[in-house]
């Protein structure tokens, strides 16, 4: 996969990017990641990306050349040209971000990621350049490179190959539609408190039905929205059947 990300802000990226698995994936070439600084395609001495706006109302808004300048050269593009793949401007007005998003997303050769900024990016940029709008939640930032290095993690992290488990993933909070269960490691008994006995049994079974029902219990008393939308099997039906009845409480 290839990302191309467009912003006025390229240094934010330089710690984040070169961490950890996405370091990994990198170096092992399962991505490959473009920072470009916008102001390179401003025309003129100074540079100048943003503006007023037209009409009032204050703040500074991105102004379009500059914008449709870095993703058309970026992209090999004409003027008017469709799209060659997708080009996403993160902004709080966008869909929100999900897990299944991330899913979609990460099936793609290639991505182009712009950040937006100040009060907003000219509306012509929506209208005739990019093909998505994300946002990663309800609240607002300071611009989407925070955003879009969220959306870059999340995907990278789906790259068959860039995690060492390769079925992590699938066991992930969200990624049935439902929250993990809980987690235990050594020791047993940590300041005089234990873990689940089913945990030390070693019947696997049970160990398994344990985990699952763990993960509907957390799901029902902390997500309830997300159980609508969930992939449940008819057991699962049947178990979540029991917590309404006895709406029981968690930790
Ligand atoms: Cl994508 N951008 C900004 N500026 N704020 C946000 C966001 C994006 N997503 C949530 N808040």
């Amino acid at each position: 996969m290839h990302i191309d990300i467009l912003t006025l802000f390229p240094g934010m990226f330089v710690g984040p990017f070169d961490d950890s698995i996405i370091q990994r994936a990198r170096e092992a070439s399962l991505v490959s990641i473009d920072v470009h600084d916008v102001r390179n395609w401003a025309p003129g001495k100074h540079r100048q990306c943003d503006d007023t706006p037209y009409g009032g109302g204050g703040g500074m808004i991105i102004k379009p050349e500059p914008v449709f300048r870095a993703v058309e050269s970026v992209l090999g593009m004409q003027p008017g040209d469709p799209a060659p793949c997708p080009i996403i401007l993160l902004t709080p007005q966008g869909r929100l971000f999900t897990q299944k998003i991330a899913h979609e997303l990460s099936q793609h050769e290639r991505l182009t990621l712009i950040c937006g900024r100040y009060e907003g990016v000219d509306e012509r940029v929506r209208e005739h350049l990019v093909t998505d709008e994300i946002s990663i939640g309800d609240y607002v930032l300071s611009g989407g490179e925070l955003a879009a290095m969220v959306l870059v993690d999340a995907l990278i992290r789906l790259l068959p190959g860039a995690l060492g488990d390769p079925g992590a993933p699938l066991k992930d909070s969200h990624a049935g539609g439902v929250l993990e269960h809980p987690h235990y490691t050594r020791p047993a008994v940590f300041r005089d408190w234990t873990i689940p006995d089913v945990l030390l049994s070693g019947h696997h079974a049970n160990q398994t039905r344990w985990r699952r029902e763990a993960s509907l219990r957390r799901t029902f008393q902390r997500r309830p929205d997300l159980i609508a939308e969930a992939q449940l099997s008819e057991a699962d039906r049947a178990f979540l059947a029991t917590l309404e009845a006895n709406s029981e409480s968690d930790d």
